[in-house]
């Protein structure tokens, strides 16, 4: 039998779906704009100009002083390891020739973690 309370599982169940898709959608939203500025912030040639040095992606023209930036998430697990060598590089390997982007506020806080969403990708 047919109960008003069964149809109202009916709604509550449909309203539930609408507000996770108004939930989730913001966010994924938010990660893909972050690759998208890390990307453009790290071929930018007046900002991370990171091509300079590093093979990335489809970035034309690299210049091969630091390694190949390929299986970043692989090879680097620990996310804020990662962000520290963009920061500054020098307090793990001394010897790098590689600016202290941070450190010289030469990228932004948020910037830095927008390329490290981007290199996540690579
Ligand atoms: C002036 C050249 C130069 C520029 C510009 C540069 N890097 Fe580097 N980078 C290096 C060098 C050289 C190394 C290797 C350092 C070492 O191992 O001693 C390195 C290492 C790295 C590593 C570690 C990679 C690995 O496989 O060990 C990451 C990650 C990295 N750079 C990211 C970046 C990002 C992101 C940018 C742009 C924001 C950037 N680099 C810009 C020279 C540069």
């Amino acid at each position: 039998m047919r109960t008003p309370f069964n149809h109202s599982i009916y709604v509550l169940l449909a309203a539930m779906f609408a507000a996770s898709v108004f939930v989730v959608q913001p966010v994924v939203l938010a990660d893909e704009n972050a690759v998208e500025q890390g990307k453009k912030v790290a071929f930018d040639r007046r900002a991370g100009n990171c091509l300079s040095c590093h093979l990335m992606e489809d970035g034309e023209a690299p210049g091969n002083l630091g390694p190949p930036l390929v299986a970043m998430k692989a090879r680097f697990p620990d996310r804020q390891k990662l962000r520290d060598m963009i920061w500054d590089i020098t307090t793990s390997r001394p010897e790098a020739m590689m600016p202290p982007f941070g450190r010289h506020k030469v990228i932004s806080e948020q910037d830095i973690d927008n390329i490290v969403e981007y290199l996540y990708t690579l």
